[in-house]
Parts: C-alpha cells; structure tokens; sequence
C-alpha cells in the first residue's frame, strides 16, 4: 500500500469517527430535550396525575400598555378546568372576606367532582402567581394581578368540599386589586359564563385605565373627526403608506363622503393612536368619483352647482401632502377633459396604472367603493 493510499484510508477512518461523534452529540440533545419536556410536564404541587402539560412560554409585555397573551403548556387544562367550573357556578358556594391587606375566601361545593375541580384551579392558579405565568391577560384586571404577582401572598387550604385562600400583599394597591378579582371571582361563581365573557377595570387608582378621549381633528380640521385609543390593538405605524382608491359617488351639491373618510385617515393616523405616525397618501379617483376633482367652473357647467363643494378638503388633502389622481380613462368617457381638473390633481394614464406603480412602490390598496 503506498503513503497515498495510506493517506486515503486515514482520512477516510477520520471522516467516519467525525460522523459517529456528530450523531453522538445529536442523540445527546435529543435526550436532554426529551429530559425538560418530561420535567416540565410534571404536574404542580401537590397535584396528582392527570395534568398536561408544564409551563413554557410566557405572557410579555407589548408596547403602549397592551399586554399580549402567549399560550403557555398549561393554558389548554387550565381552561378545561375553568370551563368546567364555569358550567357548574350554581353548585358552588363561596363567601369573602375583605382583610385590610387582602382577602380571605372560602369556596366549596356539595358535590365532590366539583370539589375537587375547585382545588385543582385554585392549586394551578397559585402556581401561576408563584411563577408569574399569566393567563386571560385580554382582561384588564387579570393583566394588571399579573404584573404584580412579586407582592402577592397565597396561602391556601384545601377543605373537605374545597378550599380556603387567604390572598394578602403589603402595597396597599396590590391589595386593593386582590380585593377586586376575588369580586371577579364571586362574580364568576354567581353569574357563570355571563361574567367569565366580560372584561373586569383595574380599580379606581393610579394605573386606572385613561377615558376614552372626546373626538378631534389633529390635522384636518371639521372633517373626519376620530378618538385617541393610545392602547388599543394595531397602533399607526411610522413610514406607512396608503392609497386610497375611490369610486363612490355623491349627491352633486355635497360634499363627497369618501373624501371626509380620506381626511379621517389622516387624523388618525395624526392622532388616533399613541403616537402620531407619519405616512404617505394618495388617491385616486375614478368609476363614480371620476368628476369630484373637477375645477369649479367645470363642475358647476356640468352639475348646475354654484362651484364644487369638494374643492375646499381636496385643497386641505392636497396641503397636508396627499398626492391627488385622477383615472383619464374614466374622465374623457365622462366628456371632461385634463384641463378642467382642479389644479392640485393629477389626471394619471388610468387608475388601473396608479394602482399596480403604487402597490409596487409599497402602498396599501385601501378602496372606497359604493
Ligand atoms: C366558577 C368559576 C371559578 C371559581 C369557583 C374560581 C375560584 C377561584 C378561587 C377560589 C381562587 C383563589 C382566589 C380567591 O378566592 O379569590 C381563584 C383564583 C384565580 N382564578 Fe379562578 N375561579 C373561577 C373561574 C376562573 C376563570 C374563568 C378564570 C380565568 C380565565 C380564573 C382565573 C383565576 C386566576 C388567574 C386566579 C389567581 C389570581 C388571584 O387569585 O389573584 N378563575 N379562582
């Protein structure tokens, strides 16, 4: 055998040790993987089996107050034992007492399986302060116990029909919201799935929720007036941009109603959210909106009008930044002609040519039709 052949072979040998080694270490993290599910798939204190399911992910906080809910491993069973309970509120009884720094609750059923439902919830649910795992975080009284579950102290007894909680905190706040979910809870109990379908308020104190504000008009005045929701769901995004693609038509003599919905556009993303978000308009007109861009001369000649009652908030579109268009083809067919369109308009090719350079410029199709 020659030095090269020799070579060969060793490398070869080497390759195959490499190989045995990679498939070593993968069988190794298929193990540990398989060694945390079953860990964390061990049910919570003093449970018996029975349970699915550990914790995994957690609830995190978004932007502007909206706290998003990520189903942990236990959400499902949770909501098993939620539902039952729920089903059967008219054979449970439950009584509370308000304690200067929480409550102390008592929470039993005649029957048995109920019974043990009720201690099986209350054990999960105190598991989940313990470990701050956060569930039914859309409920703004829920969100806010679980952001505080570092104050919270449960202790819980289980009793011969279900069990006994005293609930406590040394923050006066914490408490008082304590105090709040056990009403939460009573309510539950009292009124079944009817309450479980209601969002609960934080209580009356420093991080109560803020009043819906009074409609305005942060860029456009008089027109499309719309209310600030600083925490609500799809905040305006910075650098969005928008067409605005409408065919509606009007009453001759009044203002059309698609252009108010363009200038509401503009106010919330000016001032409907949390912040203002600067975006890039436009819009065409074409099909029944065709001649609302119309100079005022041209307008009145064709609808008998004393000028073209568009003309002022298509200027005020135009000011704000608003790019104007209008569709050609529809326009000649409509015996009008490029010239008699309002100064700040674009006659384009047509508006099937805005639409397709515009979506591929990145703007959003957002139509007005009828
Ligand atoms: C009839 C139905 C229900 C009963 C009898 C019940 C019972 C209880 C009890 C006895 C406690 C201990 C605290 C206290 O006594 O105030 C508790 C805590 C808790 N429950 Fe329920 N519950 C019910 C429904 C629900 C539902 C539908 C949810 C959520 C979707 C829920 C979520 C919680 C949470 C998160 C806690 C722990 C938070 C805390 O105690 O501060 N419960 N529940």
């Amino acid at each position: 055998m020659n030095i090269q052949m020799k070579n060969q072979i060793n490398s070869a040998t080497n390759l195959l040790r490499k190989i045995q080694l990679m498939k070593l270490s993968a069988l190794a993290l298929v193990t540990v993987a398989i060694l945390v599910n079953v860990a964390q798939a061990q049910p919570g204190p003093g449970r018996g089996q029975g349970f699915r399911g550990g914790r995994g992910m957690q609830g995190n906080g978004q932007g502007n107050g909206q706290v998003a809910e990520q189903h942990d491993n236990r959400h499902d069973a949770d909501r098993e034992v939620f539902q039952f309970l729920l089903s059967n509120h008219d054979k449970i009884k439950r009584t509370v007492t308000d304690l200067p720094n929480g409550v102390a609750t008592l929470t039993e059923s005649d029957t048995p399986e109920i019974a043990a439902k009720i201690q099986e919830h209350v054990e999960w649910m105190a598991d989940r302060i313990k470990t701050a795992s956060p569930i039914r975080m859309r409920d703004p009284l829920f969100a806010e116990i679980f952001k505080h579950t570092d104050k919270i102290k449960m202790q819980h007894e289980d009793t011969d029909k279900g069990v006994r909680v005293t609930e406590t905190s040394d923050d006066p706040y914490v408490a008082k919201l304590i105090q709040a979910h056990a009403k939460v809870v009573s309510g539950f109990v009292e009124r079944g799935f009817a309450e479980a379908m209601k969002n609960h308020p934080v209580p009356d104190t420093k991080s109560a929720t803020p009043a819906i504000s009074k409609p305005a008009n942060p860029v456009i005045p008089k027109h499309g007036s719309v209310v600030r929701l600083p925490d609500a769901a799809h905040q305006p995004r910075q650098g969005t941009k928008i067409l605005i693609d409408v065919t509606r038509g009007s009453e001759p003599a009044e203002l059309n109603a698609a252009i108010e919905k363009v200038a509401k556009y503009l106010n919330i993303y000016a001032g409907g959210g949390a912040e203002p978000a600067k975006g890039q308009f436009a819009v065409v007109f074409h099909g029944d909106a065709t001649l609302a861009v119309l100079n005022d001369d041209a307008y009145s000649a064709k609808f008998h009008t004393k000028g073209n009652p568009n003309l002022d908030l298509l200027h005020q579109l135009h000011e704000r930044g608003v790019e104007l268009f209008v569709c050609g083809q529809t326009l000649i067919s409509k015996d009008a002609k490029p010239e008699e369109v309002a100064v700040f308009v674009d006659t384009a090719v047509s508006a099937l040519t805005v639409v397709v350079n515009l979506q591929a410029d990145g703007y959003a199709h957002v139509p007005i039709g009828k």
